[in-house]
C-alpha cells in the first residue's frame, strides 16, 4: 500500500516539475520571439506578459456582457431586451415585475402614445396589404409591414438562412436576399422573396460579371421572388465594395453566385452601369422590363438634395419610371465586415434620413407611387411614417450568437 503510494507521489512530481519545466521553457521561448519581432511595441517592450493585455481585451468582451454590465447599458441590444426576446422565443411569460428600467429621461426617447379609449379584443382588424408595383404585370402585395433585410448566403451560414427563410415563410414576411445570390436554402423555404443585385451582380451575372437577362428571367419566373432591389449602398459601408477571399469561394458559393470556385472576387464600389439618376432610373425600368416584377434600390442616404433631384427626374419623366420602392438604410447599420470608420461616420442615421426622403417624397406627389422600406432597430421612433420596415438585427439576435458577443467580421455567421 505504501509503496503503491510513493509511486504514486513519484510519479506527480516528476509530473509537477515537467510541467513547470515546460512553462519556463515557453516562457522562454515567447520572450526570444517578443523581443525580436517588429510588430507589435508591445510584445517587444513587455515580452511574454504583454500577450495576456490581449487574452483580456478579449475575454472582457464576455466578462462585461456577463457579470459587469447593467440592465440597459449594451449596445447594440442591452441584457433587458435581450432576454425578453430570448423568453418570448422560448414561449416562456415576457412578463417583468416592478415597472421599467429603461433610461427614458434622454431627449429623443421615443414613446408610443396610447389611446384613451383601447380597442377591443373584437375590434381588431388585420393589416392592410401594401401594394409594391402598380404598374408591373405582376406587382406584389406584401402581408406585412415588418420583413427581413438582406444579408448574404456566405455572410450567413446555410442553417442561419435556413432558419430565416422558414421563419419568414411562417410569419408571412418577405426575406431580401442579400447580394450573395440566391439559395436554395432561400427557395425551399417558400418564403417571399426580394432579390438584391449587388455590384458584382451575384446569382445574375454572365461570365463576364455583367448582368444577365436570361438569370434574371429565370429568378422571375419563381413565383416566391417578389421583387427586385439594385443595392446602391448601405449604411455600414457606403461607398464601398468588398472582395470575397478566394479560400470563401467554395464550390456551393461559386455556383450560387455565378463565379469560379477557388478564385476571389471583386464586389465594385458602384454598379460600373449606374453613373447618374438617369442610368439608375434606366437600370430600374431594365429590370422591371425583364422580370415583370416591382424593382427599387436600397441606398444609405448621403446628400438630401439628391432625393429632391431623383424626385425631378422621376416627374419628368412620368410617374412610372419610378424605382417601385426606396430602401433606406441608416449610416450605422450592420453587416459581416466593415471599416470601422465608414460605420460610425460616413451617412446619415435613419433618423435623420427618414424625414427627409418622406417630406420630399410627398413634395413631389410620390409618397404613394413609392414605398419606403426603412430600416433601424424596432424600437426606434423613425420607423413611424415609413411605407415597410425591415429588421435585419431583431430577426437575427435571436438566432446568432453573434450580437453579444459582436464577433463575426469574416466569418460566416452559425
Ligand atoms: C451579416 C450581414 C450581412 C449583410 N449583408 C447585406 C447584403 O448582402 N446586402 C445589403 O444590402 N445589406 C446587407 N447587410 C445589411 C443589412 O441588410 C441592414 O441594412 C443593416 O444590418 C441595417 O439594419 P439593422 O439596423 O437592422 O442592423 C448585412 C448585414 C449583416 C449583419
Amino acid at each position: 500500500m505504501e509503496t503503491g503510494l510513493h509511486y504514486i507521489f513519484a510519479y506527480l512530481s516528476y509530473l509537477l516539475i515537467f510541467i513547470v519545466g515546460l512553462a519556463i521553457a515557453t516562457g522562454i521561448f515567447f520572450y526570444f520571439v517578443d523581443v525580436t519581432q517588429t510588430q507589435s511595441t508591445i510584445r517587444r517592450n513587455y515580452p511574454v506578459i504583454g500577450r495576456f493585455r490581449y487574452l483580456f481585451e478579449h475575454l472582457g468582451e464576455f466578462f462585461r456582457q456577463y457579470f459587469f454590465a447593467m440592465d440597459r447599458e449594451e449596445m447594440p441590444f442591452n441584457r433587458a431586451l435581450r432576454s425578453w426576446v430570448y423568453r418570448a422565443a422560448k414561449g416562456v411569460s415576457t412578463n417583468v415585475a416592478f415597472g421599467s428600467t429603461r433610461l427614458d429621461d434622454r431627449v429623443g426617447s421615443p414613446h408610443f402614445m396610447n389611446s384613451v379609449f383601447a380597442v377591443l379584443e373584437e375590434e381588431k382588424s388585420p393589416s392592410t396589404p401594401i401594394l409594391f408595383g402598380p404598374h408591373c404585370p405582376s406587382p406584389y402585395e406584401a402581408p406585412s409591414f415588418f420583413n427581413i433585410s438582406g444579408m448574404s448566403y456566405g455572410a450567413l451560414s446555410r442553417p442561419a438562412v435556413t432558419a430565416l427563410a422558414n421563419g419568414a415563410a411562417k410569419a408571412g414576411c418577405w426575406m431580401n436576399t442579400g447580394e450573395g445570390g440566391t439559395s436554395q436554402f432561400h427557395l425551399q423555404s417558400g418564403c417571399d422573396l426580394v432579390v438584391q443585385i449587388g455590384t458584382a451582380k451575384y446569382g445574375v451575372r454572365d461570365e463576364h460579371g455583367k448582368l444577365s437577362e436570361e438569370k434574371l428571367r429565370a429568378l422571375a419566373a419563381r413565383p416566391n421572388v417578389k421583387m427586385f432591389e439594385i443595392k446602391l449602398s448601405q449604411g455600414a459601408k457606403p461607398g464601398k465594395g468588398g472582395i470575397l477571399p478566394a479560400d470563401k469561394v467554395t464550390e456551393e458559393i461559386a455556383e450560387i453566385r455565378g463565379i469560379k470556385p477557388g478564385e476571389a472576387s471583386i464586389s465594385p464600389n458602384r454598379h460600373p452601369e449606374i453613373v447618374d439618376t438617369a442610368s439608375l432610373l434606366d437600370m430600374v425600368e431594365h429590370i422591371r422590363r425583364i422580370t415583370g416584377k416591382p424593382t427599387g434600390f436600397k441606398l444609405v442616404v448621403g446628400s438630401p438634395e439628391w432625393i429632391a433631384e431623383l424626385c425631378q427626374t422621376v416627374v419628368s419623366r412620368g410617374v412610372e419610371s419610378a424605382p417601385d420602392f426606396i430602401t433606406v438604410d441608416s449610416a450605422d447599420g450592420g453587416t459581416g465586415a466593415a471599416p470601422q470608420p465608414l460605420m460610425d461616420y460616413v451617412g446619415l442615421p435613419l433618423r435623420e434620413s427618414l424625414p427627409l426622403v418622406v417630406d420630399t417624397l410627398y413634395k413631389y406627389s410620390l409618397k404613394d407611387r413609392i414605398w419606403g422600406n426603412f430600416f433601424r432597430q424596432i424600437d426606434h421612433p423613425c420607423i413611424c411614417g415609413a411605407g415597410a420596415g425591415n429588421r435585419r438585427r431583431c430577426c437575427g439576435f435571436r438566432a446568432w450568437f453573434y450580437v453579444r458577443a459582436r464577433l463575426c467580421a469574416g466569418l460566416a455567421m452559425p
